[in-house]
């Protein structure tokens, strides 16, 4: 028999979409998947968000409307963000009882019970009118621990209005003890914490800013607490820290330039890994699609299984519904 050459031997199982499927070593499912939803204070109609294609601000009846098209759909989940009528220097509006996230839980636990798991997004750069995700000093320097006590309340009153899990994304050092011993010493023993672990300070959060239209006063950024994108090593001590401090799940933002972070992550860590798809990787995607550049269903495709075969279990994505009905219509056969 003539010897078969070694790259025949790789490429016999390639060969048609079902012996591709059949030896695919990452699958993506609908269980993966967390639609990030923002609900405005005061809003009669979704309004669109021009950075972020498809995706709007919901009022408090279409947010209802979105999440039983996930329940419809098998999303097992969502995150809140909120959008306030007033905003001040403490971000208040994160930590009113009434303030809009609070609200929006209520309704949502009302109209579809344990159905969805409602997650809370905790961070006050929202509700802050110079759009730092904490208290600043008279330098305008923000301030670590008066921050956490606020975070505290924050926690406090997301549990009471029905969030599942809190996810701080603010990077204050401490955030995840300050809010698990708030959560415990109000008796939320069962509200679970999502750290975002290990959050970089990134240019894809550009359209997130449109959409919940904050702008960092005096043309500000967030370098001073999120993480420098040259460091990997460091995620691991922001990671190791979460957990000490009682996180259940942590999470690596954004995904797809920080792949080798999930990975890093994942091979240290047995809790639930979350990746976040961000705004700017979703808005890329949409944007070279549009011009007919790149085929939109593949990048999603291809994007998201890269993000799972990293090592996430689930991944915050503006996709979700749209890959959900793709996963629904059967198996994706490449
Ligand atoms: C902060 C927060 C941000 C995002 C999620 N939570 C913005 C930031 O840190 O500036 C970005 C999410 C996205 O880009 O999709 N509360």
């Amino acid at each position: 028999m003539p010897p078969v050459p070694p790259s025949t031997r790789l490429r016999r199982l390639r060969r048609t979409p079902a012996l591709r499927a059949l030896v695919a070593e990452t699958q993506l499912v609908v269980e993966d998947l967390i639609l990030p939803c923002f609900v405005r204070e005061d809003l009669g109609e979704p309004a669109p968000i021009l950075s972020l294609p498809g995706v709007v601000q919901h009022s408090r009846a279409s947010l209802v409307r979105q999440a039983r098209e996930l329940v419809d759909l098998g999303v097992p989940a969502m995150v809140l963000f909120g959008i306030p009528t007033q905003r001040d220097a403490s971000g208040s509006g994160a930590y009113d009882p009434d303030g809009i996230v609070q609200v929006a839980l209520r309704d949502l636990r009302d109209a579809i019970g344990d159905d969805l798991v409602l997650i809370a997004d905790l961070c006050l750069d929202e509700y802050t009118d110079h759009g730092h995700c904490g208290l600043l000093d008279e330098h305008g320097e923000v301030m670590n621990d008066a921050t956490l006590e606020l975070y505290a309340r924050t926690a406090q009153v997301q549990a009471a209005a029905g969030a599942d899990i809190v996810a701080p994304s603010g990077m204050m050092d401490g955030q995840v003890a300050a809010i698990r011993e708030g959560l415990d010493s109000a008796g939320f023993h069962q509200t679970a914490i999502l750290a975002y672990a290990a959050k970089y300070a990134s240019s894809f959060y550009g359209p997130f800013r449109e959409a919940v239209d904050v702008t960092i006063a005096g043309g500000g950024n967030r370098r001073g607490y999120q993480q420098d994108y040259a460091n990997a090593r460091e995620a691991l001590r922001e990671v190791a820290l979460d957990i000490a401090e009682g996180a259940d799940m942590v999470m690596v933002k954004p995904a797809l330039a920080y792949l080798d972070i999930i990975e890093r992550v994942r091979q240290r860590v047995d809790l639930p890994l979350s990746a976040y798809q961000v705004s700017g990787e979703y808005a890329m995607i949409c944007a070279a699609a549009e011009r007919g550049w790149i085929d939109r269903e593949a990048a999603m495709l291809e994007t998201l299984l890269a993000i799972k075969r990293a090592g996430a279990d689930q991944i915050l994505t503006y996709f979700a519904v749209e890959v959900a009905q793709i996963l629904h219509t059967g198996t994706i056969w490449r």
